[in-house]
């Protein structure tokens, strides 16, 4: 047998084992009398191809096999987590008894006196994960059972079909709806421009990449948000004509244009009927949605940037968003996404959690969590399409077939991280790029 293969049977063959029956059945017992008796830290890079690293949290107890495994994967401040959580967060909860995850969830969020942002957020969210892990295994449930049960089997979901220009887009887009896809989120290369967000490089954009990666620099990029904006509307004119009206599009502005040009682009995309406009505004922008609100019908999808459960609320209460997409991974894990659907759901806003590939198969397994189990569900962005070393790390990934997303129904998350293969694939520095118009403004990724 390959190393490979044996590693990969390993891995499913650890993943099946369930806890062991006494322990389970002593947590059972006596909830109140498990404790936290560690927290580790792991940063990986699976196969060093992953985009970024994911930061790995697990959490140990004084019953015997009973663990916890979260996601704290925060891109581009993948160390800050690590130390913050090990120097700042850990000592709060050794000693703490796992079941409390919202009390330790306040308890962590009011530690440190200068609260909130990206690094301590994502830190939250991977031991909130964690802790709805331990929760699962010794109830023997999975965790959307916990939070009310399934809604529905599956989870509709949408993939990117990346173009340089217009054919390859709506090829990718035929190559898609082939695979059963009901929805698609589509994104063009600029005239040129070399780089552009969610679409292939050129070769010489690729070796400026890889260039940087080597020397440890964030490569640079030229973006040009008038070019976009004129290029936008032409290509969804150009997929309804080739592609017809019965596919779902989408598209993700990545915040990448001034508020004046997100407005013109909302007006100018209405006859091209988008499933969402996704990111259409920087969260600094956030006053101008209500502009947009008044003067066209696009349907808006905002949140992956939030870094926590106060970011953007009145964007909710006043419905000026159709679709929320937080990051479980940022805003503070299962604990704040189940109470952001709650909060959106009388409104009649639907979710949208992020979930691309830059995140670990671990925040797919809590986003599917949530999403299986609440009654206003929009839809579930997933990545195919991870490589072999990450299902060496990782002992399961959601599924993709005919337009859905499944999961195992296995105790807790129903993943498990194969400690000895990630700590073998350590942290390699993998900058984002630095994004800049072409007159040489910074300018957002
Ligand atoms: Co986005």
């Amino acid at each position: 047998m390959h190393r490979r293969q044996l590693l990969k049977t390993l891995a499913s063959a650890a993943a099946a084992l369930p806890l062991p029956l006494a322990a389970q059945t002593a947590a059972q017992k006596s909830p109140g009398s498990i404790r936290i008796t560690g927290v580790d830290v792991i940063v990986t890079n699976p196969g060093a191809t992953a985009m970024n690293n994911f930061v790995l949290i697990k959490i140990s107890t004084n019953q015997p096999g009973l663990v916890g495994w979260g996601d704290a994967t925060c891109t581009g401040s993948e160390l800050g987590v690590a130390k913050f959580m090990e120097e700042h967060l850990t000592p709060g909860l050794i000693g703490q008894n796992p079941m409390h995850s919202e009390r330790l969830w306040q308890r962590l969020f009011f530690l440190p006196y200068y609260r909130s942002g990206s690094v301590q957020m994502s830190a939250i969210s991977g031991v909130d994960m964690a802790l709805w892990d331990i929760k699962g295994k010794v109830a023997g449930l999975p965790v959307y059972d916990l939070l009310g049960g399934k809604v529905r089997e599956g989870m509709l979901t949408y993939t990117n079909a990346g173009g340089r220009d217009f054919k390859q887009v709506e090829d990718n887009v035929r190559k898609l709806m082939e695979r059963g896809y009901k929805v698609i989120k589509v994104q063009v290369a600029l005239p040129g421009n070399d780089g552009g967000y969610a679409v292939p490089q050129t070769a010489a954009q690729a070796a400026k990449t890889k260039d940087a990666y080597a020397a440890g620099m964030p490569p640079d990029e030229v973006w040009d948000p008038m070019a976009y904006t004129r290029t936008l509307p032409k290509l969804f004119d150009h997929l309804r004509k080739t592609v017809g009206d019965e596919i779902e599009l989408l598209h993700d502005v990545h915040e990448r244009i001034t508020p004046s040009q997100a407005l013109q682009l909302g007006k100018a995309l209405e006859p091209y009927r988008l499933f969402y406009f996704e990111d259409p505004l920087r969260p600094e922008h956030l006053d101008t949605f209500r502009l947009m609100r008044q003067q066209c019908s696009t349907p808006i999808a905002m949140g992956e940037v939030y870094t926590g459960q106060w970011d953007g609320l009145f964007l909710i209460t006043e419905h000026l968003i159709d679709y929320v997409r937080h990051d479980l991974a940022h805003c503070g894990g299962i604990t704040t996404g189940k109470k952001i659907a709650t909060f959106c759901e009388p409104y009649g806003i639907l979710t949208a959690w992020h979930g691309p590939g830059n995140i670990s198969p671990i925040t797919h397994m809590a986003n599917a969590a949530v999403s299986l189990s609440i009654p206003n569900f929009g839809i579930q962005e997933f990545a195919t399409g991870w490589g072999d070393p990450v299902r060496e790390v990782f002992s399961d990934v959601p599924q993709y077939a005919n337009g859905q997303v499944t999961v195992n129904d296995k105790p807790g998350l129903g993943i498990d991280v194969n400690e000895a293969v990630a700590r073998k694939y350590p942290y390699v520095r993998r900058l984002r790029p630095a994004i800049r118009r072409p007159d040489g403004t910074p300018w957002a990724y």
